[in-house]
């Protein structure tokens, strides 16, 4: 291994402001612990700098170093300043784990029980009232908040956390939030002028807006978050107050530990950048010499290796996903009984985001003399989730991120490699508390090789789910929206075809019926098709119940030391069509035990993720009964129903069998095999569809059903009326 020091983290123009007393007008008292542990952080000298940065401008950039308090802390602020009587403040996340942990946290730290001043929203999920003021959500739920209340007049500040992420929705909600601060602020010049117009005759007027409102309207405390009644020019003030709402400025702030500031400033309109100084100590970096063909093995070994020969601080260790967390978390488990008798105990906590939020929570528990934790994570731990006591990193060098070929028109989940700015952002996680040391599994010349910042998602996703949550927000002009990076054009029209061809835009591309309630589902769009044609064919219960199967990566285990009897077990389940209904005979299955743990155990199935499965379907059955759909409509055994419901919205995800014994995709004519994992490898079948399409040394399909060739046209008669693709002849 060679050794090189982590470069100090660049300082720029730092905040510096004397710490005031704070400003106690809201809220309850908060516990001393918490009260000296926010004083302690970075973002605390620079309280009073933030507050006044944003109270005067209408955007504002804040960049500091994970773990500052930018998240927990800056909402909190604003509050305390009294500044947010008028409006909620939304804190946006890519991510829920991150959303919903960190609501959590701040409610405790502001003496809130969790869901009334401080809150969540992530999908399935809702922790909030109407009273909640600081309320943490997804990026996806903030999107679907905009279709309800387009204007989000619920919101006086929207904060943009992790915004160097640039996934989809990120950038989607960029776009829509420039839109809606430029329109609310319009509103407010307006009422404004209006208001000056129908005063000018007296002459003791007020003169600031916050006079004129009505008593029963919150008033503004200043004139830099201008307040007033949207606009009515055809009656006089008093006539038509009680029909008036209360306007106010959108106020945005852009936050991060990494981000290209510059470019976010002169996005957001020349945006006041400020950047927080942090506290980094050094980290000593080691990287592997030799390419290791088996990160999952090296990851094994180095953090052993740490746990038996390096001194007290717990691990953290970077991997793709949680099929690779659950892998090495047996491992580990397994080679903890083997460790010298005199060495600390280890203690293996996976935090990803599927996991239940109890699980969740014990990453954060302090660790108990004489042990050490090993948190294996997904990239989530990365910048968004701060874990005390870290003081080594192993970093795979890798992640899943959605990759999307607008060539073929298909879309896959793939493991690739970080970025350097990742990399640097996951070693720095080491030296948060001391000098830390991170170890990474792969050569400095790899290192060197990557690129500099992860591609946006938008640049490398399918855009149809984001394309139908703009047409239903009433951003009709896809193509010309206002993009931080503007996406290909040809996978703009791809989205646009795929809508089309679902059904979910009419011929003028406007949002139809059909696609208007396709969006009100925080499904994708294929998946809200599946749900929606399932109603016509009298299925709804056991496509609910296969959609929320697929929701988790693995149901059923294969240890390597066991893979005879594990397949064995498999079989009891196996349908002979696929995939599809396998899932459907486990969840049955399941059922009739009541998910009894000790049977999930005996048939190596994923106990955990069959938990979280219910979840999602009692979820997906409560949306369902909002919406009016009955979801205990049953076919019985006729199957065939089931899966020509997935081939409605996953029409492009087949493909038919050649004479050579491969299969060639319908969309696309490209040879995809079957991964071994599925129940129909091996198969030769006439025709298939799949859910997902993984590259690693070979295109492969995962979730495969049988289908019957002649359903294929049938399943989306625009899309292959109007294309000459290779579909069967259609005698
Ligand atoms: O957003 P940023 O990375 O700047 O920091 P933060 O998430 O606001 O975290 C501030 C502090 O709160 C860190 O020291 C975290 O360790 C702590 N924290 C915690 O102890 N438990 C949580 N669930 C979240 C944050
Ligand atoms: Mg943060």
């Amino acid at each position: 291994m060679s050794t090189k020091e982590h470069p100090a983290q660049p300082s720029n123009e730092t905040v510096t402001a004397a710490p005031q007393k704070p400003k106690k007008k809201w809220g309850p008292t908060l516990t001393p612990k918490h009260q000296t542990e926010r004083q302690q952080l970075p973002i605390y000298q620079a309280r009073d700098a933030i507050v006044h940065a944003i109270k005067r401008n209408p955007t504002v950039i804040i960049v500091g170093e994970t773990g500052s308090g930018k998240t927990t802390q800056i909402p909190q602020f604003l509050l305390e300043a009294d500044l947010a009587q008028f409006g909620a403040i939304a804190v946006t996340q890519p991510r829920r784990v991150a959303a919903t942990s960190l609501a959590r946290r701040v409610a405790e730290e502001a003496g809130s029980r969790l869901g009334h001043r401080v809150g969540y929203t992530v999908r399935f999920d809702d922790m909030s009232c109407p009273a909640t003021k600081i309320k943490y959500l997804t990026d996806g739920m903030l999107m679907r908040e905009i279709l309800a209340d387009p204007l989000l007049h619920r919101y006086n500040y929207v904060i943009l956390d992790e915004a160097h992420e640039r996934t989809l929705r990120t950038d989607v909600l960029f776009g829509m939030l420039k839109q809606i601060q430029k329109e609310r602020a319009r509103m407010v010049q307006v009422n404004r002028a209006e208001w000056q117009k129908s005063h000018s005759d007296k002459p003791t007027g007020p003169d600031t807006t916050e006079k004129q409102l009505p008593d029963s309207d919150p008033a503004p405390t200043n004139g830099d978050n201008q307040a007033t009644e949207t606009n009515d020019t055809s009656v006089s003030t008093s006539d038509k107050r009680s029909k008036r709402k209360f306007v106010n400025e959108l106020k945005i702030v852009v936050m991060s530990a990494t981000l290209d500031a510059e470019r976010f400033s002169e996005y957001f309109d020349h945006a006041r950048i400020l950047y927080v100084a942090g506290r980094q100590y050094p980290v000593r970096i080691f990287n592997a010499v030799e390419p290791q063909n088996d990160y999952l093995d090296a990851a094994l070994v180095t953090s052993l290796q740490i746990h038996t020969e390096q001194g007290p601080g717990d691990i953290l260790l970077f991997l793709s996903g949680q099929e690779e967390i659950e892998s090495l978390e047996k491992l580990l488990l397994d080679q903890r009984s083997q460790l010298p008798p005199n060495s600390m105990d280890l203690l293996v906590c996976p935090i990803y985001a599927a996991l239940p939020a109890a699980q969740q929570a014990k990453v954060f528990n302090p660790t108990p003399p004489n042990a050490r934790k090993i948190i294996l994570a997904t990239n989530i731990a990365e910048t968004s989730l701060t874990i005390p006591g870290i003081r080594y990193v192993v970093d795979t060098g890798v992640h899943k991120i959605r990759g999307y070929s607008s060539r073929i028109g298909i879309e896959s989940l793939l493991v690739a490699p970080v970025s350097k700015s990742a990399a640097r952002q996951r070693a720095g996680r080491a030296g948060r508390e001391a000098m830390g040391y991170c170890y990474r599994l792969y050569t400095e010349d790899t290192f060197d090789e990557l690129e500099e910042d992860t591609v946006p998602e938008i640049l490398r996703c399918n855009l149809a789910a984001a394309t139908l949550q703009l047409k239903a927000s009433g951003i009709d002009d896809v193509l010309g929206f206002d993009y931080m990076d503007r996406p290909p054009k040809v996978a703009m029209l791809r989205a646009l075809e795929q809508l089309y061809a679902l059904g979910a835009l009419d011929d003028q591309g406007k949002l139809s019926k059909l696609g208007r309630w396709m969006a009100e589902f925080p499904l994708d769009p294929s998946y809200a098709k599946v749900l929606h044609a399932s109603q016509e064919l009298g299925c709804t219960t056991e496509v609910i119940d296969v959609i929320a199967l697929f929701s988790i990566d693995t149901l059923f285990f294969m240890p390597f030391d066991k893979r005879e009897e594990a397949a064995e077990a498999r079989r009891k389940f196996m349908h002979g069509d696929g995939d599809h209904l396998t899932y459907l005979n486990l969840q049955k299955a399941y059922m009739e035990v009541k998910g009894d743990s000790s049977w999930c155990h005996d048939h190596f199935v994923n106990g955990r993720g069959m938990r979280h499965v219910q979840d999602v379907r009692k979820q997906i059955r409560q949306v369902c009964q909002r919406m009016g759909v009955n979801p205990n409509a049953s076919c019985g055994t006729d199957f065939d129903k089931v899966l020509q419901c997935f081939i409605r919205g996953f029409f492009n995800h087949t493909a038919l069998l050649q004479p050579d014994g491969s299969y060639k995709s319908v969309v696309g004519s490209q040879i995809v095999h079957i991964h071994p994992s599925s129940s129909l490898f091996g198969q030769r079948r006439e025709a298939i569809f799949y859910n997902e399409l993984i590259f690693t040394s070979k295109l492969y399909i995962r979730g495969v059903s049988a289908i019957q060739a002649n359903w294929i046209p049938e399943a989306a008669p625009r899309y292959f009326q109007q294309k000459s693709h290779m579909l069967p002849s259609q005698s």
